[in-house]
């Protein structure tokens, strides 16, 4: 087959600054996905775009020619709405895993494509796998039975779902090209148009622990998510939230489904309820459902009977014992106080290193490693007594760890003023 554009143009226009026109966006995708532009060409176009950036007619033609190098997934037999949240990503953010049942119970189809982590930010398929006997892959055909049986289904994305995403995404995560705008707003909202979802409510983190460290560049990011969810067709909301010390107290795998099994059965960490009933009211409403408060459904009981139906439809045993780590080591507050500083990334880099994460795509993870944060920011704490236990499997681990957390939590005297977890709310208007 004759190729239409050479690579090396397409390279040197966006080196040199200008906009890629739309032919040359569809050519380099689709010849990426059938692997005629090589690696190190992708490498140095994402590295132009990173420095020069797209604008949004580009960042939207690149988010349509994501799509078009895989298969949308048919919803059409799911007669509840569906609808649909991601995350930026975040340390501790376990949300999905209470949210997905909850928003199910309160009467919508949430079809929860999720992804694995990589470097300081958990993976919400490793956190489910902690739990025995749970499968993460799932046919097109097992997904949408599953939304109708259950109404939630959390799993990985399927091979034909924007596989040029799946490409381009592994090659800025070893290239450094991850933290910019159009190349997230595209990497997500490819993976989510694809998806099929009719709504999304998108949780923009913000904060060290976040891929945004600033308001700006968050709210820069949540617009255009929004923006490209609206050219296609989809309602889309984004909740700027606070990713500046880790969400609730469990930061790792296994340690995050305890916490989240805890907020389905009404109680957990106060900011995990927060976020999750905020989501899920913002879900509800794009879905169209008014009269059912996620709040209620959430103290009920009944998010957690479709928690313990989803887990046992992906073969897990929603009552097995959760793995435990052979070591626990104990970080003891060294005066009393008040925790006035208890750093995102720190915690997130600390989980990583104890074994929660992994280095490469094809390591495993340690189910059992993590973080268990015992006092948050604002909580006292008595001199000698455990502010943070770290678990691991692999006791030589606990050396890096504590150098990560080295100075990234402080005692102080003063209880500083804790803001609200959501920031800001954008919303997209459909036509
Ligand atoms: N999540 C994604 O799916 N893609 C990105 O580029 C960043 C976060």
């Amino acid at each position: 087959m004759t190729e239409p554009f050479s690579a090396v143009d397409v390279i040197r226009t966006k080196r040199d600054g200008a906009r890629l026109l739309p032919a040359q966006i569809d050519w380099v995708i689709d010849a990426y996905t059938r692997g005629v532009v090589a690696e190190e060409q992708m490498a140095a176009l994402a590295m132009a775009i990173f420095l020069n950036g797209m604008d949004a007619t580009e960042t939207a033609r690149w988010t349509l020619a994501m799509i078009s190098s895989g298969e949308r997934c048919d919803l059409s037999a799911v007669t509840r709405p569906t609808v649909d949240k991601h995350s930026t990503g975040g340390v501790g953010d376990k949300i999905t895993l209470p949210l997905a049942p909850l928003v199910a119970a309160c009467g919508a189809a949430v079809p929860q494509l999720s992804g694995r982590g990589l470097g300081h930010t958990g993976g919400t398929l490793d956190k489910l796998e902690s739990i025995p006997g749970w499968r993460a892959g799932l046919s097109e055909a097992e997904i949408i039975q599953q939304l109708i049986d259950v109404g939630a289904v959390i799993c990985a994305t399927t091979p034909t779902l924007a596989p040029a995403d799946r490409k381009l995404y592994a090659l800025r995560d070893v290239t450094s090209t991850v933290e910019s705008v159009p190349l997230i707003a595209s990497s997500i909202m490819s993976k989510k148009i694809a998806e099929s979802a009719g709504a999304l409510v998108l949780d923009v983190k913000v904060g060290s622990g976040a891929f945004m460290k600033n308001l700006d560049a968050a709210t820069e990011l949540a617009h255009t998510l929004v923006d490209i969810g609206t050219q296609h067709g989809v309602a889309v909301s984004a909740l700027l939230t606070d990713m500046s010390t880790p969400l609730g107290r469990a930061v790792g795998n296994a340690v995050e489904v305890a916490e989240s099994v805890e907020v389905l059965q009404g109680g957990g960490p106060a900011d995990v309820v927060e976020l999750t009933v905020a989501l899920a009211a913002e879900m509800l409403a794009l879905a169209g459902i008014s009269d059912v408060d996620p709040a209620r459904v959430l103290a009920s009981g009944a998010a957690y009977e479709t928690w313990c139906t989803m887990i046992r439809a992906q073969g897990g045993d929603p009552d097995a014992p959760l793995p435990r780590a052979a070591h626990v080591h104990l970080v003891p507050a060294p005066e009393t106080g008040i925790l006035t500083h208890l750093d995102a990334y720190a915690v997130g880099v600390a989980a990583w290193r104890l074994g929660a994460g992994r280095a490469r795509k094809e390591d495993p993870v340690q189910h059992a490693a993590g973080i268990i944060c015992r006092a948050k920011p604002g909580d006292q704490v008595e001199a000698g007594a455990p502010v943070l236990e770290l678990h691991t499997d692999t006791p030589e681990a606990v050396p890096a760890a504590l150098a990560a957390l080295e100075g990234n939590w402080r005692i102080g005297g003063e209880r500083a003023q804790s803001g609200p977890r959501v920031l800001d709310v954008i919303r997209g208007k459909l036509g």
